[in-house]
């Protein structure tokens, strides 16, 4: 570090556990860049004073995890379309004036999922869960155009809420709810993607899943959970059952870090450098 340096971090609560200095510092590193992250534990009610200081300080970027992401909105001088229809914003990059915000954690999971070679145009996708991360993922499926997204909740009340949020901004009927518990209702053979956005079956409550039935997993052609810890989960091991594929969130995370990189420094990270910082991670 020197008086050249950029700096970039982490604003949430709790930030003791994040992987984000690992894929930040090993870019910055290979890649020449004299950019240097931090992660920044913000206590509850100092959102405001943390974002306007951060902006007095010249810092070029920020990452904002659990519980701000929604709450830094007012905070921001700009947002781009995606993060303001999903409506929660993971990074920050610094303009003349303040912040502009964006979600890179939906098309980390897009850019995730062309790299493992899961389609999402033109396919039937089921939602798992309705909280702000399945509406996050509803609203990916709908930029990517998948051809309908059913959401599966136990309260299904909430999947419905979410259905209409949607639809409104789709214009059309795009997402709709169903119970968790409905899902013999789906016509039968092995045609839907599905998507694990509940956080059902993460460490340390690994051997859970919102469905055991393998009658479910018997439509599924491929699951991918946005759990990453542990890397294989009940949800994974009940698809893989039944004969899909699955997939872990890793991939989801790395490229959430990426894509946030490159907003900041302008570089393009190859794929040969992301499966370099993906190895750091597991370390
Ligand atoms: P986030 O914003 O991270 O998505 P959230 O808003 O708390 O988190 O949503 C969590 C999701 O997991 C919800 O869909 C929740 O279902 P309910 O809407 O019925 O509460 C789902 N979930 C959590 N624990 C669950 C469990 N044991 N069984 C089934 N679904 C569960």
């Amino acid at each position: 570090m020197n008086g050249y340096t950029r700096t970039c971090g982490l604003i949430g609560n709790p930030v003791e556990h994040t992987l984000s200095p690992v894929i930040h510092n090993t870019l910055s590193m290979v890649l020449g860049e004299n950019l240097a992250y931090v992660p920044f534990r913000v206590e509850n009610g100092r959102l405001e004073d943390a974002v306007k200081g951060a902006f007095a300080l010249n810092l070029l970027g920020l990452n904002v995890t659990v519980p701000y992401k929604s709450d830094v909105i007012p905070y921001l001088t700009d947002i781009d379309p995606l993060a303001e229809n999903i409506g929660a914003v993971n990074t920050l990059v610094r303009t003349e004036t303040g912040y502009k915000g964006y979600n890179t954690d939906m098309p980390g999971l897009y850019r995730a999922m062309c790299e493992d070679g899961v389609k999402v145009k033109g396919e039937k996708v089921l939602i798992l869960g309705a909280g702000g991360v399945a509406r996050a993922v509803a609203m990916l499926l709908l930029d990517k155009g998948a051809r309908e997204a059913i959401l599966l909740n136990r309260t299904v009340q909430k999947a419905q809420e979410v259905a209409d949020e949607v639809n409104r901004i789709a214009g059309r009927k795009f997402a709709k709810a169903m119970s968790v518990d409905a899902y013999d209702k789906l016509p039968a053979g092995k045609q839907y993607l599905a998507i694990q956005a509940t956080s059902v079956g993460m460490y340390p409550h690994c051997d859970a899943a919102v469905i055991e039935d393998p009658a479910f997993y018997e439509k599924v052609h491929t699951g991918y959970d946005l759990i990453f810890n542990p890397p294989k989960t009940r949800f994974m091991e009940l698809v893989e059952a039944q004969g899909g594929k699955a997939y872990n969130g890793a991939k989801m995370l790395l490229y959430q870090g990426i894509i946030a990189f490159e907003l900041w420094t302008g570089c393009k990270v190859e794929s040969w450098l992301a499966d370099k910082v993906y190895e750091r991670m597991q370390e």
